[in-house]
């Protein structure tokens, strides 16, 4: 069975092929994606309508050329996939828009798809992919949360933040020191020169005895701390940008201590995720999952607790559409996907807000 996955929540257009038959380990057949980030870059995050507009006009040269690659026609996909939710309402009423369009012009089930399921399960497209149970972190710009993941939408949450997301960390701290939209790629590159020991940032419910987290209250540490080293250099000349005033090592070392204490959070939830559950599977997954301090300190402390950790392939780590067309056909794999939907009219809603373990509560 052939799915064309449509992603459309936010800020990338992402179109994909991929090939879920039977019980056979799914395929990619092609997949094509176009970031707004350039875009929204001027803005310092992203315009929500600027965004929207933009996903119309990708979406179809993108399913084309995702086509072209897997050198078939538009009559070979046999189910279309998109984001239902959660994301940006307008932008994923493209995608869905799109994706019941397409549908009901071939005659073919669309298939609703929500966007965390589709990075939670993306390492199924990875070389080396997991199994069943395990845990999962997905950290993305709008989650941090530590699911147990029993099979296809059988999700039970252990643990979520209770403020700002890890991305929405790394992107807010990012901010501060005066670094471009996306932060968090941006901030990881510069803490590369940075000493992540130099300034002490809260790690936040590190020791709460639960799984939740807590990234708010570090935005306020790094405001507080580029500040007070902006100040010691008042008698410079007047600057744009409060972290101006910082030296290119004082940058880099806020921006390694910042990273410092998110990956530690990270970390040491995961692993108290992994001695709660007894599960010895960790899959990490969301945008942050491309973090290179994260994976290395995550393989390092599971190596020495006997846990395998699982991600998906780097390109498929941030929002694509690989991971929505995958999700599909994994739904239809395991039977919960609804076929009958063309007989319902190709109706659509979205789901801007949507807990991923409302998919469980509706499993048969
Ligand atoms: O999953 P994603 O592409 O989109 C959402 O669903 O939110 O995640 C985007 C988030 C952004 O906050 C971005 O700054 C962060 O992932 N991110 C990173 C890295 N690459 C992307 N954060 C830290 N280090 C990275 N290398
Ligand atoms: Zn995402």
């Amino acid at each position: 069975m052939r799915i064309l996955g449509i992603e459309s929540s936010c800020d990338e257009t992402g179109v994909a092929l991929v090939d879920a038959s039977g019980h056979a380990t799914p395929r990619l057949l092609g997949q094509a994606l176009h970031s707004q980030i350039e875009m929204h870059q001027a803005y310092g995050g992203v315009v929500p309508e600027l965004a929207s507009r933009d996903h119309i006009r990708r979406v179809l040269p993108l399913t084309d050329a995702v086509l072209a690659q897997a050198g078939l026609p538009l009559s070979a996909v046999d189910a279309v996939a998109y984001t239902r939710g959660p994301g940006l309402a307008g932008a994923l009423l493209v995608g869905s828009g799109v994706a019941c369009a397409l549908g009901f012009a071939l005659g073919k089930p669309v298939i609703g798809v929500h966007h965390l399921e589709g990075h939670l399960l993306s390492p199924f497209l990875s070389a080396d992919p997991p199994e069943f149970p395990f845990v999962a972190l997905l950290v993305s710009g709008g989650h941090s949360q530590l699911m147990r993941v029993d099979g296809v939408g059988r999700y039970e949450l252990l643990g979520e933040t209770i403020d700002d997301a890890a991305g929405e960390a790394f992107d807010k701290s990012a901010k501060l020191l005066g670094l471009p939209y996306p932060g968090g790629p941006a901030l990881s590159r510069l803490a590369q020169q940075g000493d992540p020991q130099a300034y002490k940032f809260p790690r936040p419910l590190l020791h709460s005895g639960d799984l939740d987290f807590s990234f708010a209250g570090l935005k306020t540490a790094v405001l507080t701390q580029v500040k007070r080293l902006a100040h010691a250099q008042l008698d410079g000349p007047a600057t744009l940008h409060l972290a101006d005033p910082l030296s290119a090592q004082q940058k880099a070392d806020v921006a390694a201590s910042v990273q410092a204490a998110i990956v530690d959070v990270l970390v040491k939830k995961s692993l108290a995720a992994i001695r709660q559950t007894g599960l010895r599977r960790l899959v990490v997954a969301g945008g942050v999952g491309a973090n290179a301090l994260l994976r290395e300190q995550l393989g390092a402390a599971c190596a020495r607790s006997g846990v395998r950790v699982h991600y998906p392939e780097l390109h498929l780590c941030t929002d694509n559409g690989a991971m929505i067309a995958l999700a599909g056909g994994m739904r239809v794999q395991a039977g919960l996907a609804l076929a009958g939907e063309a007989s319902e009219g190709y109706r659509f809603d979205v789901k801007p807000r949507w807990p991923l373990a409302d998919l469980s509560a509706s499993s048969p």
